[in-house]
C-alpha cells in the first residue's frame, strides 16, 4: 500500500488509544488517512496518541452508550459527513469459569465487543460512504477456538464474527464491505486490565510463545497492517471474511496443547506456570 492509499478519507476506530486500535490509527493515518477519530473512555491516552500524528482526532466516547455514539456521529459530521472506513476494535476480556461465572463482567462484555458495535455501525450507517465503505472488526481467534475460563469472551468474539458475516451480506448490495481480523495473543493491556499482574502475564505469554508454531506472540504491529489492507481500496472485492492472525496457533488448538497456559484445575488457571 502506498502513503496515501486512504487520502482525503475518514475514520473511526473505535479503542484508538492503546494496543492495536492505538497501531492501527496510526497506520490509517501513515496511509495518507485525513482524519482518524479514535474513541476509548480515558481521554489521556488518546490524547497521548493524538500527539503522535496530526491526522488523530481524540474522542472520548464509551461505546456502550448513545452518547458516546453520538458524539462519534458528531466528530463526523465536523469532518465533512463522510465516513469511509470504521474499525470496531474497542473491547475487554474477561474470564468467567463455568462454575463462577460474573454476570455482571458478562455483561459488560456482552455490551463492550457486541452491542456496543451494533449500535455505533447503526448511528453511522447513514455517513458510511455507499458504495466504497468499509467496517473491520477486531475478533479474536476465541471467536471460534474458544480457551477454557472464558466462555463468555468467546461467545462475544463469536459475536463478532457473527456480525461481520451477516452484515457482510445485508450491506453487500449498497457497496459496504466487512470484513474482521481474528488475533490470537498480543501483548497489550487487555491482560492487566484483566486483573492480571505483568509476572501473570509474563508467564502466560511465556506459555502461549512455547505453544506457538512460529515462537513467539503478536505485538499490535502485526495485526495492524492487516485491519488497513482490509480497509483499501485493493480489497475491494473481499467482504465477509475473517482472517486469522497468530503466528500458526490455531493450527495447533494451542489452548489445548500440553504447554497451553490454559491448562488449569477446576478452580481456574494457574498462570504464572
Ligand atoms: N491482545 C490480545 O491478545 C487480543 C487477541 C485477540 C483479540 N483482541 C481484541 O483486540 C481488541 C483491542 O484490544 P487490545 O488487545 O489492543 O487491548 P487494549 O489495549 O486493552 O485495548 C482495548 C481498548 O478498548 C477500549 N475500550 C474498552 N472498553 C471501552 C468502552 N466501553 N468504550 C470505548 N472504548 C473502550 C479501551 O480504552 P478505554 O479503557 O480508555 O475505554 C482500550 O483502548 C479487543 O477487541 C480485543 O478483544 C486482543
Amino acid at each position: 500500500m502506498s502513503d496515501s492509499t486512504f487520502e482525503g478519507q475518514n475514520v473511526v476506530v473505535t479503542g484508538g488509544g492503546t494496543g492495536i486500535g492505538r497501531a492501527s490509527a496510526l497506520e490509517f493515518a501513515r496511509l495518507g488517512a485525513s482524519a482518524v477519530i479514535i474513541t476509548g473512555r480515558r481521554k489521556d491516552r488518546l490524547d497521548e496518541v493524538a500527539a503522535e500524528h496530526p491526522a488523530i482526532v481524540p474522542v472520548v466516547a464509551d461505546v456502550t452508550t448513545e452518547d458516546g455514539a453520538q458524539a462519534v456521529v458528531e466528530a463526523v459530521q465536523t469532518r465533512g459527513g463522510r465516513l469511509d472506513v470504521l474499525v470496531h476494535n474497542a473491547g475487554i476480556y474477561r474470564q468467567t469459569p463455568v462454575d463462577n461465572p460474573d454476570l455482571a463482567l458478562s455483561r459488560e462484555m456482552l455490551e463492550t465487543n457486541v452491542i456496543g458495535p451494533v449500535l455505533l455501525t447503526a448511528r453511522l450507517l447513514p455517513l458510511l460512504a455507499s458504495p466504497g465503505g468499509s467496517i473491520v472488526f477486531t475478533s479474536s481467534v476465541a471467536g471460534h477456538n474458544p480457551e477454557p475460563y472464558a466462555s463468555m469472551y468467546a461467545v462475544s468474539k463469536s459475536g463478532t464474527h457473527s456480525l461481520t458475516r451477516t452484515w457482510a451480506k445485508e450491506l453487500a448490495s449498497r457497496g459496504i464491505r466487512v470484513n474482521a481480523v481474528a488475533p490470537s495473543a498480543v501483548r497489550t493491556e487487555v491482560y492487566t486490565a484483566n486483573g492480571l499482574s505483568t509476572e501473570e502475564v509474563d508467564g502466560l505469554f511465556k506459555g502461549f510463545a512455547a505453544a506457538n508454531p512460529l515462537g513467539r506472540t503478536g505485538e499490535a504491529e502485526d495485526v495492524a497492517p492487516w485491519i488497513t489492507h482490509l480497509a483499501a481500496p485493493s480489497s475491494s472485492w473481499v467482504t465477509g471474511q475473517i482472517i486469522v492472525i497468530d503466528g500458526g496457533a490455531d493450527l495447533t488448538a494451542a489452548a489445548d496443547s500440553p504447554y497451553s497456559p490454559y491448562r488449569g484445575g477446576s478452580e481456574g488457571v494457574s498462570w504464572g506456570s
